[in-house]
């Protein structure tokens, strides 16, 4: 299945996304992280794409095409993958349609996972990601049985830098204005599903299966 998790910042995309992974055997392809790591290794494109995150405004699409371009083109992305965090507007949709297009692959659904407004603010400012297997926590929802250490690894967890109230602000109202369209253009298409994303995780995690009829 080639897939587009559409949602909010903190709507749990990367929580589903994982999940399908252990489900399904197909690659996330994450824009977040994919940047997390460049920034990480101080590239040239992690610190152009540093300025950009920290006040929680999109990377230009340029960086941002470039990168998706190369990750699709791997092998594993033959037997389906799951876009998680792009595209992130109307631009990078488009550009998204003709790359897949180019390589035969077109996209056979975009699942919206939908969360009020005012239950994300806490799930990002308490959320905990370890350094070594990417698994995320909540210390208000989900809290590790010892502190700071994973529950699957024993790595250390850390806070996303832009995991600060001011920033998550940003980070909303960009969604709002520029990704939530996605919602109606992918509607439009005809291959738009949508899921709660309330409520216990195993549970949206039934719903996401049978929603995509996996
Ligand atoms: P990105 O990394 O994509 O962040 P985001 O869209 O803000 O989304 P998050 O990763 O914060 O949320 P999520 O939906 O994955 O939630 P999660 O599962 O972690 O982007 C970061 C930045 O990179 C952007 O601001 C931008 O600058 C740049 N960028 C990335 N892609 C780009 C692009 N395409 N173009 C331009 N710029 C780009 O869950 C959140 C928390 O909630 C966790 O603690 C989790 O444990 C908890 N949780 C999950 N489900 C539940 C539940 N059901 N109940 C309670 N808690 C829950
Ligand atoms: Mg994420
Ligand atoms: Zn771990």
């Amino acid at each position: 299945m080639r897939l587009v998790l559409l949602g909010a910042p903190g709507a749990g995309k990367g929580t589903q996304a994982k999940k399908l992974i252990e489900k399904n055997n197909m690659p996330q392809i994450s824009t977040g992280d994919l940047l997390r790591a460049a920034v990480g290794e101080g590239t040239d494109l992690g610190k152009e794409a540093k300025s950009f995150m920290d006040k929680g405004e999109l990377v230009p699409d340029s960086v941002v095409l470039g990168m998706v371009e190369e990750r699709l083109q791997k092998d594993d992305a033959r037997n389906g993958f799951i876009l998680d965090g792009f595209p992130r507007n109307t631009a990078q949709a488009e550009a998204l349609d003709a790359m897949l297009d180019k390589l035969g692959m077109p996209l056979d659904a975009a699942l919206s996972v939908d969360v009020p407004l005012e239950d994300l603010m806490k799930r990002l400012t308490g959320r905990r990601t370890c350094k070594g297997c990417g698994q995320m926590y909540n210390i208000y929802f989900s809290a590790p049985a010892t502190e700071n250490e994973c529950e699957k690894c024993g790595g250390e967890l850390y806070q996303r830098d832009d995991d600060q109230e001011a920033t998550i602000q940003k980070r909303l109202e960009v969604y709002q204005e520029q990704t939530a369209p996605l919602i109606d253009y992918y509607g439009g298409k005809g291959i738009l599903k949508s899921v709660s994303g309330t409520g216990n995780i195993e549970e949206i995690f039934n719903n996401v299966v049978s929603t995509l009829g996996l």
